[in-house]
Parts: C-alpha cells; sequence; structure tokens
C-alpha cells in the first residue's frame, strides 16, 4: 500500500508535500496527488495519473499557498490507475480532503447506502466512500469532523491509514491507522504525518507512530492529541529516530528483499482479505462468482507465466487437478506464444504476472483471447496492463515488490491459486464442503504459520556461512513441493549467481544423481505429506553417495533430522498449503548466501524487476 505525506506548520507546505512524495517513490506507485488548505477557505486538490512529476507539472502556476496539506502515492486496489481515481478524494460538497492507504473491505456496502442516501460518486475507488461517509455522517449529526471520523471508522471493515483536511479549518489535520503504517514529526512549530519517516527525517528526529485504531488530531500551536474510536485519549509516545533515510525507506531492514520477506504474514493476510469468510467455510473470489459456468465447464486449464510466476502456475496444476478435477497444463509465456499453441472454447488460460507488465505473458494472453480462450489473470499491480487484456481475474493484494527477486508475490500467487482452487471444487462439488471448510480455516492460520518459520532467520544465517561458497546446488521435492525446490533455486541463482537445479526428487536416480559428491549440497523439501515416505528414500539416496543435505521438514521429524546434515522445521499445514510455508526458508537461505558473497540483493546483475521486452 502505498504513500502518504501531511504537513501543518509555517513552512512551505507544498514544497515539504512534494519532497516528502519523492521521498515515498521507492514504495511503488501509480498515481500521486495533494490536497491545500489556506485561511482564505480554500481547499485545492491536484492529482494525477502516473509519477510526481505530472503532478508537479499540473501544480505549476497554480495557487499553491497553504498553511496545511496532505498528499499521496497511490497503489491501486479498486479502481483502475488514473486521474479521477487517484487521491485526494473530495467530499461531495467539497468541505472535506481525503487520502487513503489499504483497502475498504465493505465499501459496496456502504456505497449503496450512500447513493440511496442521495450521495453521487466521481471515481471508483473505495476511498471516495470513506470521504463521503464521514461528510453524510458530520452533516447528519451535526458534529465533529473527529466525531464523524470515529463513527465512519466504526463501520468500516478493511486497514486503512487516512489523512483528511478540512475547508474551514486550515489549522488542523486529522489521521487515523488500522493495519497500514503511519507516523507522526513533531518539530518546532510544524507537524508531519507520513506512511513512514523517509519524509520528515530531514526536519525532525521525533516520530509518534501511530497504532492500529488510533486518531490523530494534529492542530496548530496545540501539543499533538491522539484519541481512540470511543474517544478515549491515547498515551503520545515520542520516539527518536536513528534510522538513515535509506533505512528507513527499507522500514529499517538492510535491503528491500529481507523486508518483503518479513512482510509475508501481513500480505499473505492481504491477499485473503474480505476473500475467506464464516471462519473458512467460503471462500470469494469475485472472478470465479462471476463466471461460474466458465469454470464448471472448463475442460482444461492453461497456465502461462514466466520465471517466479511460472514455478506458481507450477503449484496452480497440482492444486486444480487435486482440488478442482482439471487437467492443467503449465506453459511458459515465452514459449507458449511461439507454439502455435491449440485452444478453444473450454479452455481457461490463466495468466500470472507480478507486474501484470512482461512482454511474453502478455503476449500469450492476446493469442488466447484470439484463440478463443476464457483468459483470468492473477497479477499484483492493478490496472497493469495485463489485467487489462483479460476476460475476468484476481488481484494478490501483496502491495508493490521493489526487490527484483520475488518473495511475498510468490507467496502471494500461490494463496490465490489456492483461494481460487477451493472456489471452484465449491461449485463443481469435487471437495466435500468439509474438506474446504478444513483448508478455508488453515488459511486462516498460514500468516501466523509464516511468522512462525521467520524465527528461523537466525538459524538460516548462521546456517549460510557453511554453503556460501558452495558452486552448485541441487533443490530436490515433490509433488506440489517439486515446484517449491524450482523457486528456491531461481532464489538461490539470481541473487548469489551460484548454479542451482531444481529437480523432482525422484528423477535423481535418472542421472542427476551422478552429480552428486560432497561438493554439491542439496536442499531437499520433505514435509510429512502423501509423499513423505518416497521422499525419506531420496534422502537416503543422496547421504549414501556423500552429499550434503539441508532439509525442509515438518517441526517434530525425527528421521530425516538423523539423515541430513541440517533441518529446519517447519509448522504442519494441510499439504496443499505447504508451498507457502516451505518457501520461506529456501528465501532466507538465497537471501544470507548472496549477503555472504557481498551481491547486490535487491539489484542483481543483469536482472529487472519486470521484462517488458523479448
Ligand atoms: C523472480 O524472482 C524474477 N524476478 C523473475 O523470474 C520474475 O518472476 C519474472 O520475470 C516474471 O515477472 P512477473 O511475475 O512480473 O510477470
Ligand atoms: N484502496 C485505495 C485505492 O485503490 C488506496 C490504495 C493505496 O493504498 O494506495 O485507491
Amino acid at each position: 500500500m502505498c504513500g502518504i505525506v501531511g504537513y501543518l506548520g509555517d513552512g512551505n507546505t507544498y514544497e515539504v508535500l512534494i519532497k516528502g512524495l519523492h521521498r515515498l517513490e521507492y514504495r511503488g506507485y501509480d498515481s500521486a496527488g495533494i490536497a491545500l488548505v489556506d485561511t482564505k477557505g480554500k481547499l485545492h486538490v491536484y492529482k494525477s495519473k502516473g509519477k510526481v512529476e505530472n503532478l508537479e507539472n499540473m501544480c505549476s502556476g497554480k495557487d499553491l499557498e497553504a498553511t496545511a496539506g496532505i498528499a499521496h502515492t497511490r497503489w491501486a486496489t479498486h479502481g483502475e490507475p488514473s486521474d479521477n481515481n487517484a487521491h485526494p478524494h473530495y467530499s461531495e460538497d467539497g468541505n472535506l480532503a481525503l487520502v487513503h492507504n489499504g483497502t475498504i473491505e465493505n465499501y459496496k456496502v456502504l456505497k449503496d447506502a450512500l447513493v440511496k442516501h442521495g450521495c453521487k460518486f466521481h471515481s471508483e475507488t473505495d476511498t471516495e466512500v470513506l470521504v463521503q461517509l464521514i461528510e453524510y455522517i458530520r452533516l447528519g449529526n451535526n458534529c465533529s469532523l473527529v466525531e464523524a471520523v470515529q463513527e465512519a471508522l466504526k463501520q468500516v471493515e478493511g486497514a486503512y491509514a487516512i489523512a483528511v483536511l478540512e475547508k474551514d479549518k486550515p489549522d488542523t489535520i486529522i489521521a487515523a491507522r488500522k493495519s497500514s503504517p503511519l507516523v507522526i514529526g513533531i518539530g518546532e512549530n510544524e507537524m508531519f504525518l507520513a506512511s513512514d519517516a523517509s519524509p520528515f527525517v530531514e526536519y525532525t528526529s521525533n516520530a509518534v507512530y501511530l497504532k492500529d485504531g488510533e486518531i490523530a488530531i494534529l492542530k496548530k500551536g496545540e501539543p499533538l492529541k491522539i484519541i481512540d474510536l470511543d474517544n478515549n485519549n491515547s498515551k503520545v509516545d515520542v520516539t527518536k529516530l536513528k534510522m538513515s533515510i535509506s533505512e528507513l525507506e527499507k522500514g529499517g531492514y538492510p535491503h528491500f528483499m529481507l523486508k518483503e520477506i518479513f512482510e509475508q504474514p501481513n500480505t499473505l493476510r492481504e491477499s485473503i482479505r474480505g476473500r475467506v469468510v464464516d471462519g473458512g467455510k467460503r471462500i470469494i473470489i469475485n472472478g470465479v462468482r462471476d463466471n461460474k459456468e466458465t469454470f464448471v465447464n472448463a475442460r482444461r486449464i492453461v497456465f502461462v507465466a514466466c520465471g517466479t510466476s511460472w514455478h506458481a502456475a507450477m503449484v496452480g496444476k497440482y492444486l486444480f487437478q487435486d482440488i478442482c478435477d482439471i487437467p492443467v497444463v503449465v506453459e511458459y509465456a515465452s514459449e507458449f506464444r511461439y507454439s502455435n499453441p491449440v485452444l478453444g472454447p473450454g479452455d481457461i488460460v490463466i495468466a500470472l504476472s507480478q507486474s501484470g507488465e512482461t512482454a511474453d505473458t502478455l503476449a500469450a494472453v492476446k493469442i488466447a483471447r484470439e484463440k478463443g480462450a476464457f483468459v483470468f489473470g492473477v497479477c499484483n499491480a492493478v490496472g497493469s496492463s495485463i489485467p487489462r487484456e483479460t476476460h475476468s481475474g484476481a488481484y494478490i493484494h501483496v502491495g508493490p515488490e521493489i526487490g527484483v527477486a520475488s518473495t511475498k508475490a510468490f507467496t502471494g500467487q500461490v494463496m490465490v491459486l489456492t483461494l481460487i482452487a477451493l472456489s471452484v471444487a465449491h461449485l463443481k462439488g469435487t471437495l466435500p464442503e468439509e474438506e474446504i471448510a478444513r483448508i478455508g480455516k488453515a488459511l486462516l492460520d498460514i500468516p501466523e504459520k509464516v511468522e512462525k518459520v521467520l524465527k528461523l532467520n537466525d538459524k538460516i544465517e548462521r546456517l549460510s556461512a557453511i554453503y556460501t561458497y558452495a558452486h552448485n546446488f541441487l533443490y530436490l521435492g515433490r509433488g506440489c513441493n517439486f515446484p517449491t525446490a524450482l523457486e528456491g533455486a531461481l532464489k538461490l541463482k539470481e541473487i548469489s549467481y551460484i548454479h542451482a537445479e531444481g529437480y523432482p526428487a525422484a528423477e535423481m536416480k535418472h542421472g542427476p544423481i551422478a552429480l552428486i559428491d560432497e561438493e554439491m549440497p542439496s536442499v531437499i523439501i520433505a514435509p510429512k505429506d502423501h509423499l513423505y515416505d518416497k521422499i525419506v528414500s531420496n534422502v537416503q539416496q543422496v547421504k549414501a553417495r556423500g552429499g550434503s543435505i539441508v532439509a525442509i521438514v515438518t517441526e517434530g521429524d525425527t528421521v530425516i533430522k538423523n539423515l541430513a546434515n541440517h533441518v529446519l522445521e517447519i509448522p504442519e499445514v494441510p499439504e496443499c498449503l505447504s508451498p507457502i510455508v516451505a518457501s520461506v526458508p529456501l528465501q532466507l537461505l538465497a537471501y544470507y548466501i548472496a549477503i555472504n558473497k557481498g551481491k547486490d540483493v535487491d539489484m542483481p546483475r543483469n536482472l529487472a524487476k519486470s521484462v517488458t521486452v523479448e
């Protein structure tokens, strides 16, 4: 979720806000906007799709005088990137301007109710519903802005960090947060607001991190006040910032990649938010719900993707065949597009892409449409090229992924594919409802399970030292963890530049086992699943040939513990969810080996975050 900046003081509000937006650009965004209020009762909003420079060009020559202001970089979740959907959003009477990071899950219900009461909307966003709701409450109850914000936020389900300006209150900014970050900077006769401290750390090192459920009242000439939704006062805890801007951008982590690995519990929560309901008994994927017949009558699913997304698609193959009883093929988009694919009605082509801009995948989507297939996108970047070309789709909502090596997008893709498979299984009746409910409940626990796996961080950092100077690696797995092995190998290759191959563990005896010796470490994904006994014998085969083994095992495993050189224990989860949990230690192992080798893990040589050319 993207960026918010606010300023209240005697400085040049516009300059501070624009500079602050530039500080937040590293987070990735698709639009930018600013609202300025002054003592003459003026509330101006300037906003545009695209880069902050576009906004600056729009503002040049305009009236930019202000005593307070708020600004925003958008990462679209509801409504594609456009000038209209950019923030700030006005209340209809023009009294309020609001910026928001996060997603309002129940925005549709709230919007329908407001429309019934005559409210008119000008954007497709969930955010506009919030500012209209606040103003509706304020006018209807003749109450203060703070009281209206408190009441509105009680009605909201979802994640938010917001800042609100009122035309008649040029000395005040109201802010609030739940699940999306917001921090206040306290300077000399001035206050700042931002998604992280990087926009204001050059002005003040006094920071107050807002907590979930809190509302901050920034009023000129008065100390910062923090209350909760029930008007109880909250303590104002000031933190002295010691981080550099570069460290702040990475949330205190040394690299974006490590930050994004550790974000996964939250990004997995975002990917299931509003989609797993009734304690897991019901799965809601709108794109499936709106195309029931297509999915029920599908004769085949064809995945098209590249790189890590192709690995997620490979997991999807096991999911859809096991859970939905639909035959699946997984194609490299780059090969698919030149192979004269034979497609027709009854074929569903699912395109997986974090960026939504990968040239090969985009080309594959266009060909699939031309050949009459129903094309469904699973992407991260809302409104990007691939989702605009598909018939329908589902976003993974993991927020901008900055590190070139994909981590949170992989687990988000696998999570969303699992949700799609479960919702199709419900439609087709290929899985008993109690089994769907069992897996659905387990899905809700996955973020905590990943949190537990992340506690292996220090052990993996130490372990990485042993393997840093290996020249080759084998990654082995079976079933839905064969793709996990492929993904683990790619992570290591692309950031440490060590050659690594992912293989189906059973395939070893058909040649690759000749490679095994003490110089060739093997990473073997071996959770307790229906193939466990088979993978145990694969571990024994590697050990018998002197290979060094790092095994990813289900916690409490004693068998492989006595065979492998090192084991990394992960919590027990339903088999179909194990790739999500098992991939996290592999991300950390690759990260620390690359760090030990002094590599640039965020921007590895020769690689781009989005391959928009052939
Ligand atoms: C994965 O770590 C790499 N960044 C790369 O393989 C990537 O997955 C591939 O280029 C596909 O990108 P996309 O998901 O944005 O389409
Ligand atoms: N959900 C809001 C939108 O789509 C905010 C997205 C963001 O966090 O930038 O506009």
